[in-house]
């Protein structure tokens, strides 16, 4: 059984009580319970006790942009026996390498960077406005954010997932595309760039379609989507068809906050910031995807895809150095055995958050 219900009547909100504690008490249970965290893919479950000392539920913001989808079976999302395979199979992370994975920034060179670093600060900023977002500068203030106004609840979480995997969505798409047509036109290979970059296209996607078995956006968040997109893939367009470089380095600088979002809330489960998200079931594309196990916690999907947005930071910051006249390949397509140096790969092998530097590659 699949129903929509509305924020203000949320199970958790009545099951837990909350008061506040004084911070000290705070930070000394946060503490003790980083110490003690086991090293499994999950959190240590929160219990209703600890909750009760970080959150006051009782300042759960209602929820206009998103409401839920709560599923509460696999047996309820099955999507019926006609489902094509998809060409574009997940390479699969390793645990430890996955878990690595954090924010990193890659520093400001030149007037390209700049630029678009800035511009992309600046459309990060106005999403973050309009979505009620507030980014903690540190421990205290992700638990002060927690007992306020702003707190980030489920329904949030998602409208925030929602906008940002449909617009992250383009870049990949419009850039293959951009591809296809300088190579048919130019009579010139792509060198495997068309790949990777529908890959990345696929992989947003399947974010996309992720959340949306758990959320389902209200028609204001759709209305929004639509400007967005007509105005993003278009500007999109044109920047690539002028400049991929520059293009491609936006894209870097936009997957770093993907990485940025991702890590905070999964910071927040591990605190029980949002013991929605902790009890959220994962949904079964998600599982058949990224081969999760059938009792997999929507912990272990947000690793997934933080680390999935990490390997599109490389893959776009690292394009984004290469002559892209035609002269450089595409170094993730291809690993070349026979040279001993490090080279990027299709997993979490040899990451460089940065990106490759060009004379560090085989090309
Ligand atoms: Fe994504
Ligand atoms: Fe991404």
């Amino acid at each position: 059984m699949i129903y929509t219900y509305t924020p203000h009547r949320h199970i958790a909100r009545n099951a837990i009580k909350l008061s506040l504690k004084s911070s000290s008490n705070i930070v000394s249970n946060i503490l003790s319970r980083s110490i003690s965290r086991s090293l499994t893919t999950t959190p240590t479950p929160t219990s209703n006790h600890q909750q009760q000392q970080l959150l006051d539920l009782n300042h759960l913001p209602p929820s206009n942009n998103t409401h839920l989808v709560r599923l509460t079976t696999l047996e309820e999302q099955r999507e019926g026996e006609f489902l094509t395979e998809s060409v574009f199979k997940h390479h699969g992370y390793d645990i430890d390498q996955m878990h690595a994975i954090k924010f990193e920034h890659r520093p400001v060179k030149s007037p390209r960077d700049f630029i678009t670093y800035n511009f992309m600060k600046y459309l990060r900023k106005s999403f973050d406005y309009f979505t009620g977002y507030i980014e903690p500068i540190d421990e205290n203030h992700r638990i002060k954010i927690a007992n306020s106004e702003n707190r980030m609840t489920l329904e949030k979480w998602l409208t925030r997932f929602v906008v940002l995997e449909s617009i992250a969505g383009i870049p990949g798409a419009v850039a293959a595309f951009l591809r296809h047509l300088h190579a048919i036109r130019l009579f010139r290979r792509d060198k495997a760039f068309i790949d990777t970059l529908l890959d990345e296209a696929f992989n947003e996607r399947m974010h996309l379609l992720t959340f949306l078995k758990m959320a389902n956006p209200t028609k204001f968040t759709r209305a929004l989507l639509w400007v967005g997109q007509g105005i993003f893939a278009n500007l999109f367009f044109l920047t690539y068809l002028f400049s991929p470089k520059t293009a491609h380095r936006f894209v870097g600088y936009l997957e770093e906050e993907a990485v940025n979002t991702y890590s905070r809330c999964l910071k927040d489960i591990e605190l029980g910031l949002c013991p929605e998200l902790e009890d959220a079931i994962v949904p079964k594309i998600a599982i058949d995807y990224w081969k999760l196990p059938e009792n997999a916690k929507f912990y272990d999907l947000i690793q997934y895809i933080r680390a999935d947005e990490a390997k599109h930071r490389e893959v776009n910051h690292t394009i984004a150095n290469l002559q892209l006249n035609g002269e450089d390949r595409n170094p993730f397509a291809l690993q070349i055995k026979s040279d001993p140096r490090p080279q990027p790969s299709n997993t979490l092998e040899n990451h460089k958050a940065q990106g490759w530097e060009r004379k560090d590659l085989i090309l």
